[in-house]
């Protein structure tokens, strides 16, 4: 079969009509029969002590079917990865942020069990909460290799003509998907370990919500099915596994009904995960030429009082520029804040807003122009152990960008348009290259449909169709021909979608499904009109496996370890800003991003993953921030109306978006890499540049706000 001129790969979205109709069901669409309707109870202080929960007139409302405390729950073990937290709610009497659940309501109705949670009384003996700036440091501990050495810094810095040092904030910031997150729980009672349940869950990694239930829960892991087809919308707040899953099913076996648990917008600020407040010293250390003799990286993020998240943005310096010395250091600070959790371009997106504001900072310092100072240091091989990279097309990627952007003649344009003045920034994007073993089965049948099977998720970047179009085209099958069964536990596992890394590791496995399929025709020696000879052979179906595995039977792999080469993603994003000086306010008026991220399957997806990303920095780089309350110590905004992300009429038309073209045989089969966070990166570095260049203030503190602009 060959029909290649058949397939046209700027393929729309093969789920958009069912989510345009409103078809496309989400976790909390499933009714079953006699469900109920959870609604968690939140500690009212961020710190203290629980003295008592006083359920007795929320029990007498007409609706209101049970209030579960913690005498009631099971008690939960300690957990582990991937479950987002160690210690379950509801284990000790201890607050340890607000909102921190210590009821659960169950309602005929969402009504009646919003009712009864307003008439729940909760007692607590507060404590002073510890606040950000205040809580105690420690080293980060654990898996992620936040400490590396190189050389010796010291001595870079001592001998180095120029030397750049300077401490970049970010605020916290939560992820705000339009689907809050919610699970809906059914169980079949067996009276014991043999109890089966069924979790709809809007997550994005389903098979690794199986061991932390069943832990949890004490259920035998082939007895949980985790079906979660839709998601609308993760950027990582649905990656781990959180409370509420663990709670919704606890409180169905409790009451022996199905439970539904969708978070409320409110209760989504700490139920859930966020990016961390972080702050990032770094120290560059330089010749006279701009060349790098030394970087130091100091990165220090807020966890919870207990549990844990680091957030290794130092990760970004370790890899980006051929420095002979590099010193990384990462510390946490505990507040009484619920734990923070990956967010669209976790590591290096905020690493690369230190790292990148650092040497925008350099390139002035030497007199060198931002593009020029990045060239001087490109890294041929990995900076952190000289290994290959497995593809680098950054420097086209630099070239391209600039050309479009005009960035080499940019101070002969104008530089003021009515109240605005102009300024264009620069930077360099990066991620790492996550792979996740995975697997996928093709179904060929002699109608000439094809089936395509894998555990992945759509949270909304096009999973299906991305991985529809592989299957198409390794078996020359007009796309219209695929249905992609996907995001149920019983499909064939593979990795998470989250990472970056469905794309290629997830159509890797579509690929060799696909061979699979091709092989057994070719075996069967039906190769020139398969679906006749099938029919001939009276084959009804053909079923192809495929797999994408890593080296060593590893379950990830971040940088290509265990192979000879070193895998990221690269780009360059160029901004055009406009400030007022006289308000402070900034617009984007323009942005050019080119990337090297291997082949691209789909143009149309691929871009609007771009485009998404560059909006995402935008609003990164000029207006989100989740404060702690400075007295109360809770999260300031409760709600969607304190929050202000970017809206259309902040985003100009002009956001110029394109790829290198490339063909990544080391990172994957089908020649990916990923893009889904790469966009996303050196962004909020690129507007600060700019904001500078408009106006000659530097905002070291994101978000850049108009305060901070007239404060400089
Ligand atoms: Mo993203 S933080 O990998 O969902």
């Amino acid at each position: 079969m060959t029909a290649t001129d058949r397939l046209d790969p700027a393929q729309p979205r093969v789920e958009g009509a069912l989510k345009l109709t409103g078809a496309a069901r989400y976790a909390a669409d499933h009714r079953p029969r006699d469900v109920l309707h959870a609604v968690l109870v939140g500690a009212p202080v961020a710190a203290g002590t629980l003295r008592g929960v006083d359920a007795g007139a929320a029990r007498a409302l007409p609706g209101v079917t049970a209030v579960l405390t913690a005498a009631d729950l099971p008690e939960f073990p300690e957990l582990s990865p991937p479950s987002a937290v160690r210690f379950m709610p509801f284990t000790d009497g201890r607050i340890r942020f607000e909102g921190q659940p210590v009821a659960i309501v169950l309602g005929e109705s969402i009504e009646a069990a919003e009712a009864g949670r307003a008439a729940v009384l909760v007692d607590c003996e507060p404590d002073p909460p510890v606040l950000l700036g205040s809580g105690r440091r420690e080293p980060a501990m654990g898996d992620d290799p936040v400490v590396f050495d190189k050389g010796d810094v010291d001595a870079a810095r001592a001998g180095a003509a120029v030397r750049v040092e300077h401490t970049y904030e970010q605020a916290a910031r939560h992820h705000h998907t339009m689907e809050t997150s919610a699970t809906t729980a059914q169980w079949a009672f067996d009276q014991g370990p043999g109890d089966r349940l069924t979790l709809w869950d809007s997550v994005q990694a389903s098979s690794t919500v199986i061991p932390v239930v069943s832990s949890a829960l004490t259920v035998d892991a082939e007895n949980v099915r985790v079906i979660a087809p839709h998601t609308g919308g993760g950027f990582g707040a649905k990656g781990y596994i959180w409370p509420h899953e663990i709670l919704s099913a606890a409180a169905a076996r409790v009451v022996g009904r199905p439970v539904k648990l969708q978070l409320r917008r409110s209760d989504q600020f700490s139920n859930v995960g966020y990016q961390p407040w972080m702050a990032q010293t770094i120290r560059l250390a330089a010749d006279a030429d701009g060349v790098l003799l030394g970087i130091e990286h100091e990165v220090v993020n807020n966890a919870g009082l207990v549990d844990t998240h680091v957030e290794p943005a130092t990760e970004a310096s370790k890899s980006m520029y051929a420095a002979p010395s590099i010193r990384l250091r990462q510390l946490i600070e505990r507040v009484s804040l619920n734990v923070p959790t990956p967010m669209r371009a976790p590591v290096e997106g905020p690493g690369l807003w230190a790292l990148e504001s650092a040497m925008n900072e350099l390139a002035e310092s030497v007199g060198l122009d931002p593009l020029d100072v990045r060239l001087a240091n490109f890294a041929e091989t990995s900076p952190a152990d000289g290994r290959p990279w497995s593809s680098n097309r950054l420097r086209e990627a630099y070239e391209e960008g600039a050309r479009r952007y005009g960035w080499r003649d940019r101070h002969t344009r104008p530089r003021e348009d009515g109240p605005w003045r102009i300024g264009h920034g620069m930077a360099t994007c990066s991620m790492g290259s996550f792979r996740f073993p995975g697997s996928a089965r093709v179904r060929l049948s002699r109608d000439g449909s094809v089936v395509v099977e894998s555990n992945v998720h759509d949270i909304g970047s096009g999973a299906q169709t991305v991985l529809s179009q592989i299957a198409a085209e390794e078996l020359g099958v007009p796309i219209g021909r695929v249905e992609m069964r996907w995001g149920d536990t019983d499909l064939p596992r593979t990795g998470p979608t989250y990472g970056s890394s469905t794309t290629m590791g997830t159509g890797s496995a579509v690929a060799a499904a696909a061979r699979d399929v091709q092989k057994q025709l070719a075996d069967l020696g039906l190769d020139a009109d398969a679906l006749d000879a099938m029919e001939r052979a009276g084959i009804d179906e053909l079923v192809g496996d495929g797999s994408f595995a890593l080296p060593g039977e590893a379950q990830m792999n971040g940088d290509g370890e265990g192979t000879p080469y070193a895998m990221r993603t690269w780009g360059a994003v160029f901004v055009e800003v406009g400030v007022d000086p006289d308000f402070g306010l900034l617009r984007l008026r323009r942005a050019v991003g080119v990337y090297s991220a291997g082949r691209i399957i789909n143009p149309v997806t691929a871009r609007a993953q771009m485009t998404g990303g560059i909006i995402w920095g935008w609003g990164k780089a000029t207006m989100e921030e989740s404060d702690q309350e400075p007295v109360y110590g809770r999260w300031l905004a409760k709600n969607l109306s304190n929050v202000a992300v970017p809206v259309n009429a902040d985003i100009p038309t002009d956001l110029d978006v394109s790829f290198i073209d490339e063909f990544d045989e080391a990172a994957s089969l089908i020649g990916a890499r990923g893009i889904g966070e790469l966009g996303a990166t050196g962004v909020d570095a690129a507007v600060a540049a700019a904001v500078y260049d408009a106006v000659g203030v530097r905002v070291r503190e994101l978000p850049i706000l108009p305060w901070k602009v007239l404060a400089g």
